[in-house]
């Protein structure tokens, strides 16, 4: 299957307009595009019957101004429909990426392989035999920059780990299951070392907060440190923490089958931040980064934690639970506190699917960052933004939040879980003290890490949300400054 990509207003490319000998006729194409309404649109779509030559199934696909954004959504559209056209016999699909707007360029490239890897992405389980699948997609543009390719590629690869590991189902995916699998996967890179801390280390360390959500579950808890360490790097020291709850069921305070159904996705900020550290040394990146995730499932059982339970965390301050749904922050407090006192941190980011009010704030599209400093929360959005995932700062400054910190007090411990609304808010200034002072941000995808429909590159289910961003704001050496492109 070829795709013709079609610019704004219809307008064919060059290469196809002057072709001595056209693959399809450029006049009778303008005529199919207008009787078929497909202006060039971003991923409009126009069969084309090519009687008779190869290749057999021509496409023309709406590419707009040819931005990368554009070329995403074209390059996704037509890997869907070139995966359906493999259920008919279709191998390879070949994309066309210079358009009327002119030759693509390397963000361009980059989109096209990050589309082309990841938007016919599926994760199957079943009996039945898999229908048959692409076995190539080939991007053609006039300036090939290989790099550009290179690092779509490693990056849709990431992605795509971090969505196999949300969707393996919850009764294979515990604590100890993932933890093999970063090891796994990460021990075959260079420069990276992963350690796995069990319970009886975690009892050690004084993770009372993984301990006591974890306390629940037949599978107990592990901590995954990946140290991504390579030759030559600055002295910066980015810590990467990710929620890794590989089954929510609130616990005591038991959530409700609705509520409950997704939540085998409750890991996806985990499987973020160890995909961004695959993806980061899989490129040589030369900046320090550790993933720290502690996976946990919080389940209920007469060992599970409980309301009125006062728990210590690593480095010492205590919560008093009031909730047990509450339990991402429980865990991230932990790692969060071992990043800075253990690991030397210079900068923190965590991700976590942390709170439903996060997901009603902004919708199922959008993260919500909240940082503690303004270059790093800037490095971020414009990361997001070259990545094509969007974020929307979420306030902590003072005067937005210094009149809630009353709702944190406890009578018996440092603070309280569930400090109530803005409950996206609260969470963070409830992580705030964990943090060492350290630069922070903290990005709560519960809305974006699980797409209901496809979209862009984002097929149903998990989404990989933050893998991109990060690995873009790794790559811009933001850490220590520095400019992201878009
Ligand atoms: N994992 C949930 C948050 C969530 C909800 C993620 C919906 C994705 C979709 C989290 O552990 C949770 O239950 N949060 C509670 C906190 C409350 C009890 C303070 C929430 O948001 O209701
Ligand atoms: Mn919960
Ligand atoms: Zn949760």
């Amino acid at each position: 299957m070829l795709v013709v990509p079609v610019g704004a207003r219809g307008a064919l490319p060059s290469w196809l307009v002057d072709a001595a000998d056209p693959v399809v006729d450029p006049g009778w194409l303008a005529g199919a595009l207008a009787d078929t309404g497909n202006g060039g649109r971003p991923g409009g779509i126009t069969n084309l019957p090519v009687p008779g030559r190869r290749p057999r199934s021509v496409v023309a696909v709406g590419i707009g101004d040819g931005t990368p954004a554009e070329v995403r959504t074209c390059v996704s559209i037509a890997v869907r429909r070139g995966q359906t056209l493999a259920e008919h016999g279709a191998t390879r699909l070949v994309v066309a990426l210079d358009s009327a707007a002119g030759p693509a360029g390397p963000e361009q490239l980059r989109a096209a392989a990050e589309a082309a890897v990841l938007a016919g992405y599926r994760f199957r389980d079943s009996s039945a035999p898999h229908p048959p699948r692409l076995a190539s997609v080939l991007l053609v543009a006039s300036t090939a920059d290989e790099g550009a390719v290179e690092r779509g590629r490693v990056a849709g690869g990431s992605v795509a780990w971090a969505r196999d590991l949300v969707a393996t189902p919850p009764n294979t995916a515990d604590p100890a299951w993932l933890a093999d699998r970063a090891v796994g996967r990460l021990g075959e890179l260079d420069h990276v070392r992963t350690t796995v801390l069990g319970p009886r280390q975690l009892r050690a360390g004084g993770f009372g907060g993984v301990l006591a959500v974890g306390g629940g579950s037949a599978s107990a808890p592990r901590l995954v440190v990946a140290a991504y360490d390579p030759p030559g790097a600055g002295t910066a020291h980015v810590v990467l923490v990710g929620k890794g709850i590989t089954f929510d069921t609130g616990g005591i305070s038991v959530k409700t089958t609705a509520g409950m159904r997704e939540m085998k996705t409750d890991m996806a900020g985990g499987a973020a931040v160890l995909a961004a550290l695959d993806a980061a040394a899989a490129l040589g990146l030369p900046v320090r980064v550790t993933a720290v995730v502690p996976f946990a499932e919080n389940h209920l059982s007469g060992s599970a934690y409980r309301p009125g339970d006062v728990v210590t965390h690593v480095g010492g301050r205590t919560t008093e639970v009031r909730n047990t749904d509450a339990e991402g922050r429980m865990v991230l407090a932990d790692a969060l506190a071992h990043a800075h006192r253990e690991l030397a941190a210079t900068a923190l980011v965590d991700v976590a699917t942390l709170t439903g009010a996060a997901k009603t704030a902004l919708g199922a599209r959008t993260g919500a960052l909240y940082a503690t400093d303004d270059a790093l929360a800037d490095g971020l959005l414009a990361a997001g933004r070259a990545a094509g995932e969007p974020w929307w700062r979420m306030p902590l400054a003072e005067e937005h939040v210094a009149h809630l910190r009353a709702q944190l007090d406890s009578p018996v411990a440092d603070a309280n879980n569930a400090p109530g609304n803005p409950g996206a808010t609260t969470a963070a200034l409830f992580l705030q003290p964990f943090t060492g002072g350290l630069p922070w941000a903290h990005l709560d995808v519960a809305g974006p890490a699980r797409a209901g429909a496809d979209h862009g590159d984002t097929v149903k289910g998990g989404t990989g949300f933050a893998v991109r961003t990060l690995l873009r704001w790794l790559e811009s050496g933001a850490p220590g400054g520095g400019t992201v492109p878009g």
